[in-house]
């Protein structure tokens, strides 16, 4: 658990279900998180939830829930990704080893953008993670036109540095935390 002026973060849980399912059917956050920028369903939140835990026990690390303390609500997640690199592809920290990339993401609900939530959420996890995460850099992956999340990417730290290619197919930019703080 991490306390921020405004937020917790808390690993997820099964009953985050309903908040989830509000991030992952909104239109407004799909579109940056997916090649087909599809709005997901409640099994699909559920699949998310699931996945985000097995990394927890696993490789110790992941996303957390964004808890917005006034008024109370899951209002997002932010952390920790594993990438193998060449081809660009998710996977687990204990089956890609040393090379594994890490990323810091960060998607809120879009009723709760534009307050500094995310910065906020952001450089706290970024903490955490440069604490507890073994890691060779800490890197962000940003489409080129999402310009509201290279301004958190910005904000924490991170500067541009060149672009990759996924496997799944697309370019993005890849965004490196310049110092440690
Ligand atoms: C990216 C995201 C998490 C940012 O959330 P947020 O709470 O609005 O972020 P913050 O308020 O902390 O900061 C956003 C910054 O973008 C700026 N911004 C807001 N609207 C903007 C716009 N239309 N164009 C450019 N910048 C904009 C804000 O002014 C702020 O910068 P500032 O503090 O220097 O003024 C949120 O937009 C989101 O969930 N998007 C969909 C999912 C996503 O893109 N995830 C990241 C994938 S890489």
């Amino acid at each position: 658990m991490i306390e921020t002026e405004r937020l917790l973060l808390r690993p997820p849980e099964p009953t985050d279900l309903d908040p989830v399912y509000r991030l992952v059917s909104d239109p407004n956050v799909m579109c940056w998180l997916s090649r087909s920028g599809s709005p997901e369903t409640r099994e699909d939140a559920a699949a998310r939830i699931e996945r985000w835990t097995r990394a927890w026990e696993i490789d110790g690390f992941g996303h957390f829930i964004v808890v917005r303390r006034d008024p109370a609500a899951v209002i997002g997640r932010v952390g920790f990704l594993v990438w193998a690199d060449d081809p660009w592809s998710h996977g687990l920290r204990a089956e890609i080893g040393d090379r594994a990339e890490i990323e810091l993401g960060w998607s809120l609900e879009s009723a709760a953008w534009g307050r500094g939530y995310a910065t906020e959420a952001a450089r706290a996890a970024r903490d955490w993670g440069l604490e507890h995460v073994e890691m060779r850099r800490l890197i962000s992956l940003i489409d080129h036109e999402n310009v509201r999340s290279q301004r958190v990417a910005e904000k924490i730290g991170e500067r541009y540095r060149h672009d990759i290619v996924l496997a799944a197919g697309g370019t993005l930019g890849l965004w490196q935390l310049a110092s440690p703080r």
